[in-house]
């Protein structure tokens, strides 16, 4: 394990942008990362120095592009413990899981190899779910439930905000196929336990689709080792460029799985009435894949590399108990799965201690989300505000929109507390308290 320490300060002069405002708290990384020099100036290079198209050309430049293409590939799966064959590239996790349930429905159709009618659904199997998911790990289960006959379960949140584990047990059974659950909430910030789903799907002969779109940036990441079948994650988020991420598969899983978009650079044969279809990865990327945005991607990852993520994640892990702790001070803040700010409904705590990644979602009381977030902004405070894409998972804490501050490894302690002192400033200037 590694024992580097990280410097945020140092780091933010490879972040144009944050260098370019060194006022900015710039806490909005959950919905995006800022981008250091590096990414850019890979994505750049490729477009000035080796732009062809790739799989092709039989020309000089067509082969460096493919190989660089293929070298990024190499770098983005290693970077999640992967193999090169077991990254798909795809625009961004959002694509990356409507590929997986599309593909699952081909099978449930009959297209694809004998192998993947392991993957068809029939009326009454299930698709169990959580309540803390990002709506692209919600509507296309919806979609694919509807298209199917097949039945969406969820596994509920405590107050805490710890996933219900008795009641995952109960509902993961004999008709579930499918558990996909995200590794981190982008809304609590709860590093949930990926080895417990895993082995509950397991042992009902389920396949697992994990959304490490929250974690990829924050935590090592071994996905084969996590034992999951199917994983996403997105590279805008990981300091990446935007229309690129990955889907991961097991090699057994993808090389079952029948294709969801089809076309060129996909197949092997075609007539006129027939195609027939390369191995995984390719499989799965008809058409023009996201060349330069792969090769940021893996300058992205190399960046993270040379940092590492055992020292990003124990720098978060500080910003991320400032934060927190710095919130619980403040009166009228109620923090979303929190266990010093009891809400809902249901039950009310898991298992105490959890792991986190530095994200806190907050009502402030008395004061619209909307209006706090607009505070902040004008003292160059930037988060998120609204439901962030988790309508249910709001309605389960009993609101709409919360504010949501999220940390990167760019992030300082004095980032957390000038966000700290605004936030205590938020109810007394909208005379809510004194
Ligand atoms: C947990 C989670 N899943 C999925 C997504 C969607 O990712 P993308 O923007 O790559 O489609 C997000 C983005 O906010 C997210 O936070």
């Amino acid at each position: 394990m590694s024992t580097a320490t990280l410097d945020p300060v140092a780091l933010r002069a490879d972040f144009p942008l944050l260098a370019g405002q060194p006022e900015l708290v710039y806490l909005d990384s959950a919905a995006t990362s800022q981008k250091p020099q590096a990414v850019i100036d890979a994505e750049v290079g490729f477009l000035t120095t080796a732009n062809a198209a790739v799989h092709r050309g039989a020309h000089t430049l067509a082969a460096e592009a493919t190989e660089l293409f293929e070298d990024a590939r190499e770098t983005v799966a290693g970077f999640v413990g992967a193999r090169p064959e077991q990254l798909v590239w795809t625009s961004g996790a959002t694509a990356g899981i409507n590929l997986a349930a599309y593909a699952i429905g081909n099978a449930t159709l009959g297209r694809g190899a004998p192998a993947s009618t392991r993957f068809a659904l029939a009326p009454g199997d299930e698709i169990v779910l959580t309540e803390s998911e990002h709506h692209a790990n919600l509507i296309p289960w919806i979609e694919l439930a509807a298209r199917t006959g097949a039945v969406l379960r969820h596994i509920p949140v405590h107050d805490d905000g710890t996933l219900d584990l008795d009641r995952a047990g109960e509902i993961i059974g004999g008709r579930t196929r499918l558990v996909a659950f995200p590794h981190v909430s982008n809304v609590l910030g709860i590093v949930n336990p990926v080895d417990r789903l895993v082995s509950m799907a397991r042992d009902a002969g389920a396949l697992t689709l994990l959304d490490a779109c929250q974690s990829a940036p924050h935590l090592p990441l071994d996905l084969p080792a996590l034992g999951v079948d199917l994983a996403v994650f997105s590279g805008h988020k990981m300091l990446g460029p935007y229309a690129i991420g990955g889907l991961y598969g097991r090699s057994d899983v993808l090389e079952a799985l029948p294709p969801f978009l089809t076309g060129g650079s996909m197949i092997t044969t075609v007539t006129l009435d027939e195609a027939d279809y390369l191995p995984p990865p390719q499989r799965f990327e008809a058409g023009t894949q996201p060349v330069s945005q792969a090769i940021g991607l893996a300058a992205a990852v190399r960046y993270l590399d040379a940092i590492g993520m055992e020292a990003v994640h124990a720098h978060e892990r500080l910003l991320e108990r400032r934060m927190r702790e710095g919130l619980r001070e403040i009166p009228g803040i109620r923090l979303l799965g929190d266990p010093s700010t009891g809400s809902g409904t249901a039950s009310g705590s898991g298992t105490g201690e959890v792991e986190r990644v530095a994200l806190s979602s907050f009502d402030v009381d008395g004061v619209h989300a909307h209006d706090a977030g607009q505070f902040l902004d004008a003292r160059g405070i930037a988060v998120r505000v609204g439901h962030h894409c988790a309508q249910p998972l709001h309605r389960r804490f009993g609101m709409t929109a919360s504010v949501r501050a999220s940390a990167a490894l760019y992030n300082t302690e004095d980032d957390v507390d000038a966000f700290l002192d605004a936030v205590a400033g938020i109810r007394p200037f909208f005379g809510v308290a004194s």
